[in-house]
């Protein structure tokens, strides 16, 4: 396993329960907005893959009411609380550019603030294995970080922990060569405790 995967998995099982708290403190993560772009898209039953889905709330959950969720995830303490927040939902163990599924396994993919933990250079080659477990018409929600970042934060939440990310315009590029048409394509700055972050929300059609 790489470096940067080592500093991720031993991070989040350090603070898995510190990070939601954390998340919980933001009062306008648009995810549920965005989520609710997705489901509205889809039939009751559809099987979903959430990718990174922490400890399963509130995203996983929400996806898990209406629809057949398997959450994958590199931390055995997220996956900890995944299985005890979300019993409605499968989980497993797995990097997220190591897994594979039959072709057109999933009517939709989603990863909620995860893919920004994958080296950049890694993440046109993920998006591509993403579009290949769809279903053709199939839809991947995602938000991507667009910062600019790329290395290891020497304590975020009290762990080193590593980011890494594409301008909007690059993410943009990568979805488009793996095969996806965006229906939405949206930057959002949202104020989390330290401070505002901005994420690049996609829900790409493959
Ligand atoms: C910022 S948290 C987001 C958790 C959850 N999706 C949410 O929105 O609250 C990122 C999650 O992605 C997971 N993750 C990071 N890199 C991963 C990878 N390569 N494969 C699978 N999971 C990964 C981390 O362990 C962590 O649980």
């Amino acid at each position: 396993m790489s470096d940067a995967r080592q500093v991720v998995e031993s991070g989040y099982d350090r603070i898995a329960q510190r990070y939601l708290e954390w998340s919980a403190r933001i009062p306008d993560d648009p995810r549920r907005r965005f989520a609710a772009e997705l489901t509205g898209r889809l039939d009751d039953g559809a099987p979903v893959l959430d990718l990174g889905c922490g400890a399963g709330v509130p995203s996983t959950a929400a996806l898990a009411e209406r629809h057949d969720v398997l959450g994958v995830d590199l931390s055995e303490a997220q996956l900890a609380l995944a299985r005890r927040n979300v019993p409605g939902a499968r989980f497993r163990r797995g990097d997220m550019t190591g897994l594979s599924f039959p072709d057109g396994s999933f009517a939709a993919v989603t990863a909620f603030y995860s893919v920004l933990h994958v080296p950049r250079e890694e993440q046109g080659a993920l998006f591509a294995g993403i579009a290949a477990w769809l279903r053709p018409g199939g839809w991947f929600l995602a938000a991507l970080g667009c910062s600019e970042a790329n290395g290891v934060e020497t304590s975020w939440l009290g762990a080193p922990m590593f980011f890494s990310s594409h301008s909007p315009a690059e993410n943009r590029r990568l979805l488009e060569a793996a095969g996806f048409t965006l229906d939405v394509d949206e930057t959002v700055t949202m104020q989390e405790p330290e401070g505002p972050a901005t994420f690049h929300w996609v829900l790409g059609r493959r």
